[in-house]
């Protein structure tokens, strides 16, 4: 049992093997013996930008993202504001982001604050410069005021101290020789913000050719790393001059805001000019390449894993009818493609649809198939519409009935719940009811609904949770006998749009399909043992028929 218990803890012991984390790549790359590169990043876009390019560390420049805030690169945006952006930028990667600290925004007290901040929203490294605060961006002015070197050493011990990562570089830049100092004076701070514990230094130039960097490199000798910015002195090359006095770091430090800003006005000018758009496509990212650095396909796939999702979710509405009491109105379209306040019926009832998530509609067609024009809708015809009733129209749709799916009559209109109300039921088969159906009946007698019988009635008071079932549906039902009218909406499972598929294929078979109701084909399958469940509403609903139908439409909101 011993021998058990200590190999074991051995295997516990054992180091894991495990990525290093950000703060371990940057400090690697801090020491490794090559060359290293990092570029300018100002945002989470740019930033993911610069990890796709293949770079292994971002330089979160405060001018760049001064710059892309709109403010000027003098501590105008607040550290804060600074800290949100660098969020985004470390969520958005998975290579170290060093930030310019600028001055470390204020005395050691502050810039212990920043070092813990930096730490918690998963930043590696922090640069910051020995000058005052509110610092000016190093390429303006002249001869800008130098902190005390005794001051900045505390501050680079303050930050040190504060971090709770080992592997948290603080990085001490000096700007000596920007400042008019010279050599000497550069040297000395080096010296003096290493013995600090500054994990590397930083020598900044403004020259138009790089000789005092090579000279900074070759006295200082590696004594520890050294970070560059060659942005004055671009023009010294090759890179390996640099590889040859000892260089640990270059930044690259603001080339991608510069390119955007170029891009964006000849972009922008373009369009102004032009008016359209033909001279920039092409020319821009298209947008699928907006949503693939924005990550839409692991969204895609989480939702696939997270969201129940109704995007598979088929609709088939039947919609083949002229409305014949609507006489001269449907001369020319079917009653679905009647105008309801600037819509056509079917228009909002596929809105309605959509709005509950469900996006692929199949709308069967008959009278005046031609004139049902609406966009993201397939259309199937039955083209016997005129001898033909409901069952054989959703025949026409067999292909549309699979999964989960919504079968609608095409004159209705409802609120936008009782789709809710139907996706959300666990049944095969679920009908949506309205338990207030005498008061239309009041209001137009000779109207026909599709009356029904339930196994429980309607009731208010929500106590009796019991699932109500449909027992029978039939216009010709005797008002006392019904419990309600069914809406002309039915949700199939599944396993229900089988069950329909089947009888449907039934009918075709024994030829009952060509005047059957759909009423008539949910009577077969509850005879058949099935079950379909009620989804009772109280009104919210109407369906068109005549003129006066039409007229209640158009005040239906
Ligand atoms: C920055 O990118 O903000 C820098 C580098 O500090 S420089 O602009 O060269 O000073
Ligand atoms: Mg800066």
């Amino acid at each position: 049992m011993g021998g058990i218990m200590s190999q074991n803890v051995a295997r516990l012991q054992r180091p894991v093997e495990r990525p290093l984390s950000k703060t371990e790549q940057f400090r690697q790359m801090l020491l490794s013996p090559q060359l290293e590169f990092i570029m300018e990043a100002h945002n989470g876009l740019s930033a993911k930008i610069v990890e796709e390019t293949g770079f292994k560390g971002i330089w979160a420049s405060g001018l760049t993202i001064s710059s892309a805030l709109g403010v000027r690169d003098s501590n105008e945006a607040s550290w804060t504001q600074v800290m949100e952006v660098l969020e985004f930028m470390a969520d958005a990667t998975s290579i170290p982001i060093m930030l310019d600290g600028d001055t470390g925004y204020g005395n050691f007290n502050n810039f212990r604050r920043l070092v813990r901040k930096l730490e918690q929203r998963g930043v590696a490294a922090v640069c910051i410069e020995d000058k005052l605060f509110p610092k000016t961006n190093s390429f303006l002015g002249s001869n800008q005021p130098l902190a005390d070197i005794d001051e900045f050493c505390g501050k680079i011990k303050a930050g040190k101290d504060s971090q709770t990562d080992d592997s948290f570089s603080v990085v001490a830049r000096i700007e000596a020789l920007i400042s008019g100092w010279g050599m000497d004076e550069a040297l000395r701070r080096a010296e003096a913000y290493h013995a600090a514990g500054a994990d590397a230094v930083l020598i900044h130039s403004k020259k138009s050719v790089g000789d005092e960097i090579l000279t900074f490199g070759r006295e200082w000798a590696n004594r520890c790393p050294v970070v560059i910015v060659p942005t004055t002195y671009a023009t010294t090359t090759p890179t390996d001059r640099f590889r040859d006095v000892d260089i640990s770091m270059i930044i690259w430090a603001n080339h991608n805001l510069r390119a955007a800003i170029n891009a964006m006005r000849d972009t922008s000018r373009r369009i102004f000019e032009e008016e359209c758009l033909n001279n920039v496509e092409g020319r821009v990212a298209n947008l699928g390449d907006v949503f693939g650095l924005a990550g839409n396909k692991e969204l895609a796939e989480a939702e696939d894993r997270y969201l129940a999702s109704r995007s598979g979710v088929e609709a088939i509405v039947l919609a083949a009818s002229r409305g014949n009491a609507l006489q001269e109105l449907t001369v020319d379209k079917p009653k679905c493609m009647l105008d309801v306040r600037g819509q056509p019926l079917l228009r909002r009832l596929t809105r309605s649809l959509n709005d509950a998530g469900v996006q692929n509609i199949t709308v069967v067609t008959g009278y005046r198939g031609d004139a049902v024009d609406l966009p993201n809708i397939e259309t199937v015809a039955n083209a016997a519409y005129e001898s033909t009733g409901e069952a054989a129209s959703l025949a026409c749709a067999k292909d549309a009935l699979r999964g989960d799916c919504i079968v609608s009559y095409g004159d209705i209109l409802f609120r936008g719940y009782m789709l809710n109300l139907l996706l959300d039921n666990p049944a095969d088969i679920a009908v949506v009811v309205d338990a207030e159906w005498r008061a239309e009946r009041a209001s137009a007698p000779k109207r026909t609904a599709d009356l029904v019988q339930c196994s429980l009635p309607f009731s208010v008071d929500a106590l009796d949770e019991s699932p109500v079932l449909l027992e029978k549906v039939d216009s010709a039902i005797a008002a006392e006998d019904a419990d309600g009218e069914w809406v002309g909406l039915v949700k199939l499972s599944a396993r229900g749009a089988e069950l329909v598929r089947a009888e449907i294929e039934a009918m075709e078979t024994d030829g009952t399909i060509g005047k059957a109701s759909l009423p008539d084909l949910f009577n077969r399958l509850i005879a058949k043992g099935e079950k379909p469940a009620v989804v009772y509403v109280t009104g919210d609903w109407l369906d068109v028929n005549d003129a006066f139908d039409l007229a209640r439409a158009r005040n239906f909101t």
